[in-house]
C-alpha cells in the first residue's frame, strides 16, 4: 500500500479519525464493556465512530471479525482498524506477573513469555500489546510495581528488551507475531508516596539516568509504539509534553514509531489543569506530537476546527497519520483486515499443553526463597497441614490476566496432593479465629503446617495504591498460632508487591510466591517437596517498614553517611530503623550451598581501549544442583556528579551440578563506566572505581581500579 497516496485521498475528518481509539463497544453495542473508565459518554457520533482508527480490548478473533466486518461496511476507503490490547503477561496462558519474572535473572524467559503471548494474542486477532511497561519505581505502595521488572534501570531494561524482542519477533507482519508498545512514556513509576497517577517530580539527571533508561531500551531494540504517562513531567503532562515527545523520543531516540496516550489522558490534562477545555487539549496533544487518542475524543472533536482556524497546521496532522498507516501496512492489514484472527488456531493454542509447560517451567525460577530453617523441602512421608486463604484458591494469575481463566488453575493442596503430599487437614481460613478447637487438636499431630496467605490479585496492579503494607486480614495470627503449637511452619506468599514482612518472618520458612500464573501451584509445591530448587532472588529491595520507602540497593552515600560500628548521632540514619532493607536486591536462597571464593582483578587499571577480566570461583558446597546468580557491580568513587554506592552492571545465572565449583568471570571496559548527564548524553570520567561481585547487592567483594589516560601508561 502506498501510504502517501492514501494520505491524499482522505478528509479532514477521515485523517482525524485515524487518530482515535475506542473500544469494540463502540461498534456493537451489545458487547460487554471490559475496559476501565467512561465509554459511552464522550461525545461522539456515528459517524466519527465508524471513522475512528484503531480498537482497545478485543477479546477473541469471533469479536475481531465481526468488528472489523461492521467497520469496514461503512468505511469509505476501506482502511482496517488496528486491534490493540493490554498482553501483560500472557493472553489466556497467564505467565508469571513481570515482577516476579525478573526475580528470575533469566532474561530468555521474558523472551520465551512473549513469543507464547503474541502466538495466542495473534490468533485473536490482536496486533499491538500495550506491553512491555518500563517503568521504575522503587515504591511498593505503588500498585503497579507488580506490571515492572523491579527497582533497577540496567536489570529492568534487559527484560524490557527480550519483551520487545519476543513479541515482534523481528517481523510484525506474520501471523503469531505483535507489536509492541512500551509505556508509560515518562516516569510513572515515581508517582509521589506511591499513589496512582500522582504527582511526578524528578530531576533531568535521574529521568535520563534511571527512568527513561527502559523506554529508550524498548525502542532500540524496535519497538513500535510507546504510551505516554498519566502524570506531569516537570509540571507538564506527559501526554502533552513537548519536550519528551519531541524532543527527547523524535530529536535524540530518533523513533519514528506511533504515540498513544493512556486511558483519557489527554482529556485528563484538563483535570490537571494544564488546558482549558477539550479544544485546548487537542492543540497541545497534536503539538506536542501525540499521534494516538486513547478512549477520550479532543482530537475527533476539535481538531478540524483547530486546522480551519488556522491554529493548527495541517502537516501535524499528517505526519501522525502517516505513521499510523505505515504501522497498518507493516502488520498487512491492507492486505488483510482480519490478520491474525483464527478462531479454530486461537482455541488450539490458548492454554495448550505446550504453552502451559513454558508457563510452568517460567514459574520455577521466579519464585524466591527468603528464609529456610532446615524446613524445607519438605521430605516424604511427613505429616503437613495446609491452611490459609489460599490453600484452596485458584487466584493465581494477578493484575492484568483479563483473559486468563482462573478457574482452570490448580489451589495448592491440588498439587500437593497430586505430588503424593495429600495434607491430612486443609482448613480455607483467614486467621487463628477462625480455626476450631477440634481442629487446633489436629494441627497438633502433623509435622509442618504451610500457610498459604497474601495479598489478593486485585490488591496490587492499576489503581492499586497502599499506605499499608502488612500481611492484610490478620493472616499472620496464623503463623503465630504454629508458633504457640510448637509446630514448623512454611509461609508460601502470594502478592503482587513486596510486603512487610516482619511477622511472617517468625515462620521457619518463607517463599515469596508472587503471582506466577496459570502453572503457579503445580511450581510451587515442587519447590515445597524438592523437586524444583529455588532460583528467584529478588529485584526490589523489601523494606522494613512503610516509613523506611524508598529504599534502594543503589543509594548515594550523603555527605554523613551513617558507617558500621561508628557512633555518631549526626549522620544519615533513622532513631527507630536501620538503613538497610529487610532483604536486599538480588537476595533469594537455594536448597544448594553456594560459596564464594576471592575475587580476583587483572590489573588495577583500566585505560578506555581495553577491558579488565574480573574472576571469583563459586562452589556449591552441596549435594543438591542448582543455579546460582552471580551479581557484577560497580562503584565510580570520585565524580563532579556524585554517584550511587553500587550500580549493577552484569550477572550470570549459572547451573551447578552437586559439588562443583566454577569460576566466573566479568570483563569491565569503558561501556560499562560510562554515565548519563541531565541531557541524555553519555560521558565518563578517569579516577577510581570498584568492582564488587557476590550473590546479592549487600553480600559482595570489592577491588579497586583506576580509569587511566592513555598516556599515563
Ligand atoms: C490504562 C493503563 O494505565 C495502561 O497501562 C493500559 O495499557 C491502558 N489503560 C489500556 O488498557
Amino acid at each position: 500500500m502506498d501510504v502517501n497516496k492514501l494520505l491524499h485521498k482522505m478528509t479532514i475528518e477521515e485523517k482525524v479519525g485515524q487518530l482515535m481509539q475506542l473500544a469494540p463497544f463502540f461498534f456493537i453495542k451489545d458487547l460487554e464493556i471490559e475496559v476501565a473508565g467512561h465509554v459511552s459518554d464522550i461525545g461522539i457520533n456515528q459517524e466519527k465512530i465508524f471513522q475512528s482508527g484503531s480498537v482497545l480490548g478485543i477479546r477473541n478473533a469471533k469479536e475481531m471479525i465481526e468488528v472489523q466486518k461492521r467497520y469496514l461496511s461503512q468505511s469509505r476507503l476501506q482502511i482496517p482498524l488496528i486491534f490493540m490490547a493490554d498482553i501483560i503477561h500472557g493472553y489466556e496462558t497467564i505467565f508469571p506477573v513481570p515482577l516476579a519474572l525478573s526475580c528470575s535473572w533469566n532474561p530468555k524467559l521474558a523472551y520465551q513469555m512473549a513469543r507464547v503471548s503474541a502466538t495466542e494474542a495473534s490468533s485473536a486477532g490482536i496486533h499491538v500489546t500495550f506491553s512491555p511497561m518500563a517503568d521504575l519505581s522503587r515504591d511498593p505502595r505503588w500498585g503497579r510495581v507488580v506490571e515492572g521488572f523491579g527497582e533497577d534501570a540496567y536489570l529492568s531494561s534487559i527484560f524490557v528488551k527480550q519483551m520487545v524482542l519476543g513479541y515482534q519477533n523481528n517481523d510484525i507482519s506474520k501471523p503469531g507475531n505483535v507489536a509492541s508498545c512500551v509505556k508509560h512514556f515518562a516516569a510513572y513509576g515515581a508517582v509521589e508516596a506511591g499513589r496512582d497517577y500522582n504527582t511526578v517530580d524528578v530531576s533531568r539527571l535521574f529521568l535520563h539516568q534511571y527512568h527513561l533508561s527502559g523506554y529508550k531500551t524498548a525502542i532500540d531494540a524496535g519497538a513500535k509504539m510507546i504510551m505516554t504517562a498519566f502524570n506531569l513531567v516537570d509540571g507538564v503532562p506527559s501526554t502533552v509534553n513537548a519536550y519528551l515527545l519531541r524532543e527527547v523520543l523524535r530529536d535524540q531516540w530518533k523513533f519514528n514509531g506511533v504515540t498513544i496516550s493512556d486511558y483519557d489522558s489527554l482529556h485528563q490534562i484538563l483535570e490537571h489543569g494544564c488546558a482549558e477545555d477539550n479544544k485546548e487539549a487537542a492543540l497541545l496533544g497534536i503539538e506536542a506530537g501525540l499521534d494516538i487518542e486513547m478512549a477520550s475524543s479532543c482530537y475527533v472533536n476539535y481538531l478540524k476546527e483547530l486546522i480551519d482556524e488556522g491554529q493548527v497546521d495541517i502537516k501535524l496532522v499528517d505526519e501522525a497519520v502517516t505513521r499510523i498507516l505505515e504501522l497498518k501496512n507493516e502488520v498487512g492489514l491492507f492486505e488483510n483486515p482480519y490478520k491474525g484472527a483464527d478462531p479454530e488456531l486461537e482455541k488450539q493454542l490458548i492454554h495448550n499443553k505446550e504453552h502451559l509447560h513454558a508457563v510452568k517451567s517460567i514459574a520455577d525460577e521466579c519464585s524466591v526463597l527468603l528464609k529456610n530453617e532446615n524446613v524445607l523441602p519438605i521430605k516424604k512421608g511427613l505429616k503437613i497441614a495446609l491452611i490459609g486463604p489460599y490453600a484452596q484458591s485458584r487466584s493465581t494469575n494477578g493484575s492484568w490476566s483479563w483473559h486468563g481463566k482462573r478457574e482452570l488453575n490448580s489451589t495448592l493442596e491440588e498439587t500437593l496432593t497430586k505430588q503424593g503430599f495429600t495434607p491430612v487437614l486443609t482448613l480455607n481460613v483467614e486467621s487463628q479465629e477462625d480455626i476450631s478447637t477440634q481442629d487446633k487438636e489436629v494441627l497438633k499431630t502433623v509435622d509442618i503446617v504451610v500457610i498459604a496467605i497474601g495479598e489478593d490479585a486485585y490488591e496490587s496492579g492499576e489503581a492499586r495504591s497502599k499506605t499499608d503494607l502488612s500481611i492484610p486480614r490478620k493472616q499472620t495470627t496464623l503463623i503465630q498460632l504454629t508458633k504457640e503449637l510448637g509446630l514448623k511452619s512454611v509461609v508460601v506468599l502470594y502478592s503482587g508487591r513486596p510486603l512487610i514482612l516482619d511477622q511472617v518472618l517468625e515462620a521457619d520458612a518463607l517463599l515469596y510466591a508472587w503471582f506466577l500464573g496459570s502453572q503457579a501451584n503445580e511450581s510451587i509445591s515442587e519447590v515445597l517437596i524438592g523437586k524444583v530448587n529455588p532460583s528467584g532472588k529478588l529485584t526490589m529491595s523489601f523494606p522494613r517498614n512503610v516509613g523506611q520507602i524508598p529504599v534502594y540497593y543503589n543509594y548515594f552515600n550523603t555527605g554523613r553517611p551513617k558507617r558500621e560500628g561508628i557512633q555518631n548521632e549526626f549522620v544519615s540514619y533513622y532513631l527507630d530503623v536501620a538503613n538497610t532493607p529487610i532483604f536486599p536486591f538480588g537476595y533469594g536462597l537455594s536448597y544448594a550451598s553456594f560459596k564464594y571464593g576471592n575475587l580476583e582483578i587483572s590489573s588495577h587499571e583500566l585505560n578506555p581501549k581495553e577491558t579488565l577480566t574480573v574472576t571469583i570461583e563459586v562452589i556449591n558446597d552441596s549435594d543438591v544442583p542448582g543455579f546460582e546468580t552471580i551479581q557484577f557491580y560497580l562503584r565510580d568513587y570520585v565524580s563532579k556528579i556524585a554517584r550511587p554506592i553500587k550500580e549493577l552492571k552484569g550477572f550470570q545465572k549459572v547451573w551447578f551440578d552437586s559439588h562443583a565449583s566454577k569460576v566466573i568471570e566479568f570483563k569491565i571496559s569503558l561501556n560499562d563506566l560510562v554515565m548519563i548527564d541531565a541531557t541524555g548524553h553519555k560521558y565518563f570520567e578517569y579516577g577510581k572505581f570498584a568492582v564488587m561481585v557476590g550473590p546479592n547487592s549487600e553480600e559482595v567483594q570489592s577491588k579497586d581500579f583506576k580509569l587511566i589516560k592513555e598516556s599515563e601508561l
